[in-house]
């Protein structure tokens, strides 16, 4: 069959594995390519126990692999065949010189570039997937119209704002889809494209075209303003637990007000994921290269808060059994960052299990699908950490079981059953408010929620 276009996705991860799949899906006219040079996830992507678990993800792949979707290694003859190059590679926080810890790590990004100059012989538009520092594209078209072979790049940004877990339908039926292009005739030629790409099943309307620089910082803004409130209802959940004020209560009626919204106020021990940190950070750090000491502190506050989410659970958790954990088995029910996803980068799981541990608790932990990433995530502190798949027994002689992640699994268990099989008094942290309180305190739990009057049997 002869395609209308080739496209070329640089990254088989997270982002690019998920969109390119919807595409395929919703272009049968495009041949679509996804190269990694991590062999052994394309090796996965193209078996039947594809890398990403994310719900609806595998059907989409099977349906058109093979058809107009393809995974290999051979970035070269990828390049060759593009007319469209979207770059998805990673691009995490430097750990190292200039900006460690701040700054995004670009070296990926660069590579990619020099790559998509050796091995392209005609004109390209080259797509910024990845969240990038704003400006990026200029480093990358500089590096591009250094080869002066008379070939013509054109960058894009097209950033992504699918969440993990529901990936799939927000990439069927995104809020938005936002392509920021230079405004002269040849980036609008590119921007004309990449609407025309998306217009196969997004409305018109839902297409947001800016210019390069609002559509890169865009991301940033949209990630920092959605983590502020999460650091926001969290501030006031530690308010909540001095004063008997309910967290739950105070969302639903301050989100009621439709200028604030109910969505994204959920108290919780902490938000985790790729890209709130990170894109948090990029945007301190960016702010304080242009002098925006403010700017920069406002922003840093929201990271910070959340820091102190974390600290402050594993304070409570450490304080209310009766000033030590050491020794004493507690059972992290969630790894993952979030529910519905296998993926743990900046959970705060992690952070909570190095601190017990520092207390000297065995932490036991399960997840339906986090538990490898848990593994790698702990490699050579793990000494004192049990991963066990069947929350039933990772709970077993525990002296407290702390929820993580809101996976409705952990809704639906037996919580009598657990209740006996553990020491007394037992304890439940519950760092998602997803448990049914009332309850598990009837069964003889003491129960922690976040942001509410714990319910204890103690005088
Ligand atoms: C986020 C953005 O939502 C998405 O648009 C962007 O493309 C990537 O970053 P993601 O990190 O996948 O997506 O998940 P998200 O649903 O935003 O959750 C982030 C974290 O916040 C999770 O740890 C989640 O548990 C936490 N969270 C979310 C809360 O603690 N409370 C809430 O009310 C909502
Ligand atoms: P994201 O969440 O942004 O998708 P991931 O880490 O899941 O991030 O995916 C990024 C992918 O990009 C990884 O699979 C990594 O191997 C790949 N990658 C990084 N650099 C290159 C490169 N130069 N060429 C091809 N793939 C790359």
């Amino acid at each position: 069959m002869e395609f209308k276009k080739n496209i070329l996705c640089i990254g088989a991860g997270y982002v690019g594995g998920p969109t390119m799949a919807v595409i395929a899906l919703k272009c049968p006219g495009y041949r679509i390519e996804v190269v990694d040079i991590n062999e052994e996830r394309i090796r996965e992507w193209n078996s039947d126990d594809i890398p990403i678990y994310e719900p609806g993800l595998e059907e989409i792949v099977k349906q058109v692999r093979g058809k107009n979707l393809f995974f290999t290694t051979d970035i070269a003859k990828g390049i060759k065949q593009a007319d469209i190059i979207f770059v998805s590679v990673n691009t995490p926080t430097k750990t190292f010189g200039e900006g460690a810890g701040m700054a995004s790590d670009l070296q990926f990004w660069e590579e990619t570039a020099h790559i998509i100059i050796e091995n392209a012989n005609n004109n390209k538009i080259i797509v910024e997937k990845s969240t990038l520092p704003v400006r990026t594209a200029e480093a990358m078209e500089r590096i591009l119209k250094a080869s002066n072979r008379g070939i013509q790049f054109e960058v894009v940004s097209n950033p992504e704002f699918l969440a993990e877990g529901s990936a799939i339908p927000d990439l069927l039926e995104p809020d938005r889809v936002l392509i920021g292009a230079h405004r002269t005739p040849a980036g609008r030629e590119a921007e004309k494209e990449i609407v025309d790409l998306y217009a196969h099943w997004v409305p018109r309307e839902n297409i947001i075209t800016t210019n390069l620089w609002s559509s890169e910082l865009s991301k940033l803004v949209a990630n920092a303003f959605l983590a502020q409130r999460i650091s926001s209802i969290n501030a006031v959940s530690s308010l909540c637990e001095k004063t008997d004020a309910d967290i739950s209560e105070i969302a639903y009626a301050v989100g009621s007000d439709s200028r604030i919204g109910r969505k994204f106020l959920n108290a919780s021990v902490g938000f985790g994921g790729s890209c709130f940190k990170k894109d948090i950070l990029n945007l301190v750090y960016i702010s304080r290269s242009y002098g925006l000491t403010e700017v920069a502190d406002y922003w840093q506050m929201v990271v910070s808060m959340n820091e102190h989410q974390k600290s402050r659970f594993v304070q409570r958790i450490v304080r209310e059994m009766f000033n030590t954990v050491a020794g004493k088995k507690i059972a992290l029910f969630g790894f993952a960052f979030k529910a519905n996803t296998g993926d743990t980068r900046e959970s705060p799981a992690i952070d909570i299990t190095k601190k017990l541990l520092e207390e000297r608790a065995i932490v036991s932990i399960t997840d339906p699908k986090a538990l490898n990433n848990a593994r790698i995530d702990l490699k050579g502190i793990d000494r004192n950490v049990l991963y066990e798949p069947d929350p039933y027994k990772a709970a077993e002689e525990a002296s407290a079981v702390a929820i993580m992640t809101e996976w409705e699994e952990f809704k639906i268990l037996d919580y009598e059953r657990i209740y006996q099989s553990m020491k007394k008094p037992a304890f439940i942290f519950d760092g998602r408010n997803l448990l049914n309180h009332k309850q598990l305190y009837e069964i003889g739990f003491n129960v922690y929620p976040i942001g509410k009057t714990p319910l204890t049997h103690f005088e």
